[in-house]
Order: C-alpha cells, then sequence, then structure tokens
C-alpha cells in the first residue's frame, strides 16, 4: 500500500488540474447555489459532459474537497465553501489559475537548474515581472491573482500592524492595494502611497473607486531597484521580499530606513518556514516555485529578523496571522 503523504504526492499532477477545471467551468458555483446536486443535475445545468463531470466530482470527493451522500449528491463543505466561491474575498480561484498558467512553463526549468545551477542557466531570461506584464491580459491576470491571494488576509494584517489614523503607509510593490485599501477601510484617517512599476497604475486607480478610498490612495510610478521610496511612516512589503536574493532584499530593506520617518516602522508580510523548516508544506512548495518563477524565497523568522537589523531597523518581531502570510515588523529609533 502506498503511503497516502506519497500517494498525495503523485497524485497532485492530476487534482490541481481536476479542481481548477470544476471552477472554471461553474462546477462549484452551481453546488453552492443548489446546496447540492449529482451530476447529472450539474452537467444539464452547466451544458458540460456529465461523465467528465462525475469522474472530476469524484475525484474531488477523495482529495476531501467535496462531500458525497448516500443518493449520489455533491455538496462542497462549509468551511471549504468561502475558498471556492467567487464572490467570496476568500476565493483561491485565482490563484489556482495563476500556478496552472504559469507551473508547467516554468517548473520544467528546475530540471536545468537542479543539474546546471540556476545563476548559469536563468542569466539570459527576461526578469520575472517583464514576463508577469508582457501584456495588458497578462498584466490583468498577474494582479487579480495578488489581489486574490493577498486581500482577504489584509484586513487581519492591516488590525496585526498596528496603524494609526494620521500616518502615511508606503507599501511598496503594493499591486493593485490588496493591503494598501484593507488598511485604509481599517483605518478611516490613514492616506497610503502605493509605490509599484507603471503598468500598475490603471489597476490600482480602478480598486481605489470600487472599494471607495480613492481620495486617501495614491500612487507613485517607479522601479524600486533604481528610485528611491516615497518617504512615510509604514514602510510596507507583502510578498516582495520572497521575489528576490538576500542582496537585493537588503538594499531594499536600506531604501525603505531611509524613507522611514523617524519613530515609524517597517511591515514586512511574508510566508514563513518554521525555525526547523519542515514546514508548513505551502511554504515549503512556494518556495519551490518562487526558485521557478523569481529570485527569490521563503525565509523563517531568524532571518527576516536578521535582514531588518542589518538595515538599521531595531526591535524586530512577528505577528502571526490565521493564514498563512504573517507579518514581521522593524523599528526605526525617534532619534535616528
Ligand atoms: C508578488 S507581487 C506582491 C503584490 C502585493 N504586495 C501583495 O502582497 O499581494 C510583487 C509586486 O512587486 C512589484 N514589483 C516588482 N518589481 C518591482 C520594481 N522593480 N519596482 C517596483 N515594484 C516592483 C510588482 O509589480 C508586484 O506588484
Amino acid at each position: 500500500m502506498i503511503p497516502a503523504a506519497l500517494e498525495n504526492a503523485i497524485y497532485g499532477l492530476v487534482s490541481t488540474p481536476a479542481l481548477h477545471l470544476a471552477d472554471k467551468h461553474g462546477i462549484f458555483r452551481c453546488l453552492i447555489d443548489d446546496g447540492q446536486a449529482d451530476a447529472a443535475a450539474v452537467a444539464a445545468r452547466l451544458g458540460v459532459d456529465q461523465d467528465t463531470t462525475q469522474r472530476l466530482l469524484l475525484v474531488l470527493v477523495a482529495l476531501g474537497v467535496l462531500r458525497t451522500g448516500a443518493d449520489g449528491t455533491f455538496s462542497v463543505p462549509a468551511d471549504v465553501r468561502p475558498y471556492l466561491d467567487r464572490r467570496d474575498e476568500r476565493y483561491v480561484g485565482g490563484f489556482v489559475e495563476h500556478l496552472i498558467v504559469h507551473t508547467p512553463t516554468r517548473l520544467p526549468r528546475l530540471e536545468t537548474f537542479l543539474t546546471q545551477g540556476k545563476a548559469a542557466t536563468d542569466a539570459a531570461q527576461p526578469g520575472p515581472f517583464e514576463t508577469f506584464y508582457r501584456d495588458e491580459q497578462a498584466t490583468r491576470a498577474f494582479v487579480e491573482a495578488m489581489w486574490n491571494l493577498s486581500y482577504a488576509a489584509s484586513h487581519e494584517l492591516a488590525r496585526l500592524a498596528g496603524l494609526r489614523d494620521g500616518e502615511l503607509l508606503v507599501d511598496v510593490g503594493g499591486a493593485s492595494g490588496p493591503f494598501a485599501i484593507a488598511a485604509l477601510q481599517y483605518r478611516p484617517g490613514l492616506r497610503a502611497v502605493v509605490f509599484d512599476l507603471p503598468p500598475v497604475e490603471p489597476y490600482l486607480r480602478e480598486a481605489g473607486r470600487a472599494h471607495v478610498v480613492a481620495d486617501r490612495l495614491d500612487f507613485v510610478a517607479g522601479d524600486f531597484f533604481r528610485d528611491d521610496l516615497p518617504e512615510g511612516d509604514c514602510i510596507a512589503f507583502g510578498y516582495v521580499l520572497s521575489d528576490w536574493t538576500d542582496q537585493m532584499c537588503l538594499g531594499l530593506l536600506r531604501k525603505a530606513y531611509r524613507a522611514c520617518r523617524p519613530g515609524g516602522r517597517v511591515l514586512i508580510m511574508e510566508r514563513l518556514f518554521d525555525d526547523d523548516r519542515r514546514g508548513p508544506l505551502a511554504t515549503a512548495v512556494m518556495n519551490l516555485e518562487m526558485h521557478a518563477e523569481t529570485q527569490g524565497r521563503h525565509r523563517t523568522v531568524a532571518e527576516y529578523t536578521d535582514l531588518l537589523a542589518q538595515a538599521g531597523f531595531s526591535a524586530a518581531a512577528v505577528r502571526r496571522s490565521s493564514g498563512d502570510k504573517h507579518l514581521v515588523t522593524g523599528h526605526k529609533g525617534r532619534g535616528a
């Protein structure tokens, strides 16, 4: 009998596309709206093939994503529902789509990295964001995936960050504003600036209007490797440092230190490895994915604390969220 852990590792190749297909074609939506339904009813309602629908549903049941009853109907368990419901801000489908689109082209490169090293094989490749932003459609897909991944988690992170009214938040690489907008919603007296590459601006403006915070939200276009960061009380990096090498992160944190007003702080929001690096699974998987997609990696709290200290920040502390994006903070002294 193959151990369950090994079995999951083997069949993951089929499981993720099954999840993605069911989401893309509205199967989850149908089950969520109807409460429960059999494959024939789902297929009829969506105008899709019944046999294929049944097989997809059975894989998802075996994975524990769906439930099935003695009457042959399928349903989405309550704890899974928010993550598969496009109308819920915890919806993960955009992120799954991002993995499905990018992984098949990126993952094969891992074999070359394995046998020849990443530096040697990656040198001639365009930078990760030149690829992500290669055209309007790809840009929108990337920005939406980031929104899906970060907005729901940002409500809790904004609370953990101890943001105060009257402060200016600078969200570096803030994309279409998942953290900046959640922070503005949490603190009505806060102002925020998103600093990001020029192609991101229309998406940030659009999200600011849609969430009625545009009057307190600004965008500064720039390249954080070339330009200085805007000055602020709180300099945030959400899923940014995990894109880059330690040396590049140190450069960014030193810029953040200069941009941070005395008495201010830096917020690093990231997945974290356990101290012994035995998990969590999502961090370990995304650490490999980051290797294929970017120049970065995931780190332990101690590694972030060390980078913060080297950049001049003191009193580093970690605040763990209930999800998988956590907060590491560092402070700049009042007299600094
Ligand atoms: C992985 S996304 C994170 C988005 C968002 N902060 C979040 O937590 O979901 C990285 C962000 O860094 C931005 N970025 C990448 N390279 C940059 C550069 N050289 N200068 C400014 N922003 C950059 C990207 O445009 C993108 O919005």
